[in-house]
């Protein structure tokens, strides 16, 4: 097939490790005889420094146009980079806010999986780092807490400062959808995340996920509080399948199932709209520490340029090819700074990148 790719480097260690993951994404191509053409557009810090804001209504439609898009990270060190001292929605980070709204990215995808051969790292081995884990969570990511409206005035000389939950059935709806969708293809399990013995967002989300679930009767749907869920996930994250939560309570449990893992720099993700659309990218920032330096761990994005492939072009066959040399290479026993241990070897983002396409 003949697809087109928008790149989205951004900042940081954006650009090395997306380079390793189209180094990847074009041997696929030579051997299974694709064509992907790729575009490339500024987000983040480096669109500050040439446009003044953070991603352009141009960028938005380059974007648009593509079939998919491969983001690596923005954003700089958050207390010495000059960004950081401009208003909140000309900083880097108010660009993924907006692509993620003007592409209508309803739905953020995380998998949190233990790969075998990192069993030794995972925090949790002894107690449940033997048995491994593979869950994926669902989160709503264009409504809730983060897109409501919001103020800050001063009342009778204090400060008051205001944000707004909202959720339509609508909003709910699709993205629950699209994680029992997911969950027919797993162990048919769905955990619905959500605070309704306190929100009324809750309560409505917990009604709608429930008659979604009616369309899927070999799904098994439960529900589970916020706050047990973030203890669920380190006592015993191995009971989970794919977990549906909201945007807030997803981008907080997300980040803590991918320190469960004990490899950040492993977990891909992809953010899906309407029909085949996707956004593609790893789980974790821009790393300013480490950038430019040739230490970072390429693989949570050649793992998402693997999802991209499976979501977006239906590409199952090179999608697991692509898997399976990250796993290869792994137990060859190569490792980035990030994921080294004892008696491995200690290799740079270039060379992970190279010796995952020559696999
Ligand atoms: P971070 O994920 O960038 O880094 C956290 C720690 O993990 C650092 O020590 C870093 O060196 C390490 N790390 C992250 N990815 C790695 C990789 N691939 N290989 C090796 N080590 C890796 O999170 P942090 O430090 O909180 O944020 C840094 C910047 O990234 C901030 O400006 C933040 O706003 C931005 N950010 C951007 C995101 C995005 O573009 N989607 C998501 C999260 C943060
Ligand atoms: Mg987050």
């Amino acid at each position: 097939m003949e697809a087109n790719i928008t790149l989205i480097k951004g900042d940081g260690i954006g650009p090395e490790i997306v380079n390793e993951a189209v180094k990847v994404l074009d041997r696929i191509a030579s051997l299974y005889g694709h064509k992907f053409n790729y575009n490339e557009v500024l987000m983040g810090g480096c669109s500050i420094d040439e446009y003044g804001i953070p991603l352009t209504d141009e960028a938005v439609k380059t974007a648009k146009a593509a079939d998919a898009v491969l983001l690596g990270a923005v954003g700089g060190n958050t207390d010495t980079s000059p960004w950081y001292k401009l208003p909140p929605e000309k900083r880097p980070e108010a660009g993924l806010l907006k692509i993620r709204k003007e592409l209508g990215l309803y739905a953020n995808i995380r998998p949190a999986i233990l790969f075998d051969e990192l069993r030794h790292s995972c925090p949790l081995k002894e107690s449940t780092g033997e048995k491994g884990f593979d869950f994926v969570i669902f989160r709503e990511l264009t409504g809730g807490l983060y897109f409501g409206e919001r103020s800050t005035t001063v009342v009778e000389g204090k400060r008051k400062a205001v944000d707004t939950l909202v959720y339509t059935e609508d909003e709910i709806e699709r993205v629950a959808r699209r994680a029992f969708e997911a969950a027919q293809g797993r162990r048919k399990e769905v955990c619905s995340v959500d605070k309704a013995n306190v929100l009324d967002s809750s309560r409505l989300w917990r009604q709608v996920v429930a008659e979604v679930a009616k369309d899927f009767p070999e799904v098994k749907l439960t529900n589970m509080l916020v706050d047990n869920c973030a203890m669920q996930l380190i006592a015993n994250p191995a009971q989970f399948d794919v977990i549906l939560t909201e945007n807030m309570f997803g981008d907080i449990l997300s980040d803590e199932a991918s320190m469960v893992t004990g490899s950040l720099g492993m977990l891909p993700s992809a953010s899906l709209g309407e029909g085949r659309f996707g956004l593609y990218e790893p789980s974790h920032g821009s790393a300013p520490d480490i950038a430019g330096k040739d230490k970072a761990n390429p693989i949570a994005t050649i793992m998402s340029s693997a999802m991209l492939l499976r979501y977006s072009f239906g590409l199952s066959k090179e999608a697991e090819s692509i898997e399976d040399a990250v796993k290869s290479v792994l137990k060859e026993g190569y490792r980035t700074g990030d994921i080294f241990s004892e008696g491995k070897t200690l290799i740079g983002c270039k060379e992970m990148g190279d010796r995952i396409a020559d696999k």
